[in-house]
């Protein structure tokens, strides 16, 4: 099979597409024949080296994919050969067979296409789980997701419309908060022109958010906080503009809550909450409630192109790989 395989901790410049023998299942695990798989932010640190995980050297990158059961292992009921799944990786995405644990899989909707189902789970399951079970966002509250045209961005735009909130929504320039707007935000901030908190005490008559969905971190995560109305809640969801400062005091004053959620961690933690947080988000595709932006699609040999659209933050929405 074909599989890119990380050789130097380097980005996209370690990266090289190679023939290798594809995997049989272990016990516990399934083999899938990859349709398509999805980029993350999460690739372009762990190609680096920089990712809290740290597979060895080489390693197969991407974490999550969509295509056809394979091969069963022992001891795995409720699969089929050729049954169409979704699946979260530790890492090996990046390839035309991938091993998934069994609980790590996901049974699709005929209807839903390769390309929409490979970057369906991590940000969707982040964007529902965080607000869900973390930041407990309630109909009718006002959300502030940062970052929104980015992947796990974008989702929260729609999962917070779909839960009931009125979503603020920031990002950098005038395309980027259109398509936020597209997907449900009410009022945009550009982070390139506006100051935030203005902004935000502007659109909320004087009285901040309830929410704050962060996965960008930096001095807009600080700006962020000093947003939140009395008793909201600041969900640290990614750092890619670096980390945050949070002072105590701001906390303290207006009775303000910090949440950290890897939505990753559920996936051993609570897997049935995982698998209920799909069934419902499913349901909301199938809805039209949630419409799935892919900005930009590209043949499996071309990943390093693909990876540098992210690095540079020129994609909105996800980038996909597709194996043929
Ligand atoms: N907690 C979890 O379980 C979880 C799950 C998924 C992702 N994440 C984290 O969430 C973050 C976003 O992931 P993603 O896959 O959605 O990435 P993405 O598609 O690249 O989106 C990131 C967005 O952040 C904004 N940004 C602002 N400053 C940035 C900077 N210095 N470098 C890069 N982007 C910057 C960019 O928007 P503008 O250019 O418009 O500012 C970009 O659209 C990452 O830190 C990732 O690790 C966490």
């Amino acid at each position: 099979m074909r599989a890119i395989r990380c050789h130097r901790l380097d980005g996209p410049d370690g990266l090289a597409l190679e023939n290798v023998t594809a995997p049989a299942p272990a016990e516990g695990e399934l083999t899938v024949d990859v349709e398509a798989a999805a980029l993350n932010f999460a690739d372009t640190l762990m190609t680096r080296g920089t990712y809290q995980e740290k597979p060895p050297l080489p390693f197969t990158p991407g974490l999550e994919l969509a295509g056809r059961v394979r091969a069963i292992g022992s001891g795995v009921h409720g699969f089929a050969a050729g049954q169409r799944v979704l699946a979260v990786v530790d890492h090996g995405a990046f390839a035309e067979v991938a091993r998934v644990r069994a609980a790590d899989a996901i049974p699709l909707p005929e209807a839903m296409p390769a390309e929409v189902a490979a970057g369906f789970p991590i940000a969707y399951g982040t964007a529902h789980g965080g607000l869900e079970w973390r930041a407990r966002l309630q109909p009718g509250e006002t959300l502030l997701v940062n970052g929104a045209a980015g992947g796990v961005g974008l989702t929260a735009v729609e999962v917070g419309r779909a839960m009931g909130a009125r979503v603020i929504a920031t990002a950098r320039g005038a395309e980027r908060l259109a398509l936020a707007r597209a997907h449900g935000a009410e009022v945009t901030i550009d982070t390139g022109q506006a100051d935030l908190r203005e902004a935000v005490q502007a659109a909320t008559a004087g009285r901040g958010v309830d929410v704050v969905f962060d996965p960008v971190g930096g001095a807009l995560g600080e700006a962020s906080l000093r947003c939140l109305a009395w008793e909201g809640r600041y969900l640290v969801i990614g750092l890619a503009a670096g980390l945050p400062t949070l002072k105590a005091n701001h906390l303290l004053v207006k009775n303000v809550s910090a949440v950290g959620f890897y939505w990753g961690s559920y996936r051993r933690h609570a897997p049935d909450r995982v698998q209920a947080s799909f069934e419902m988000l499913f349901g909301w595709w199938q809805s039209g409630k949630l419409r799935p932006h892919v900005s930009a699609v590209y043949p499996l040999e071309h990943v390093q192109a693909a990876l540098a659209e992210l690095e540079a933050r020129r994609s909105t929405g996800k980038v996909v790989l597709r194996m043929s």
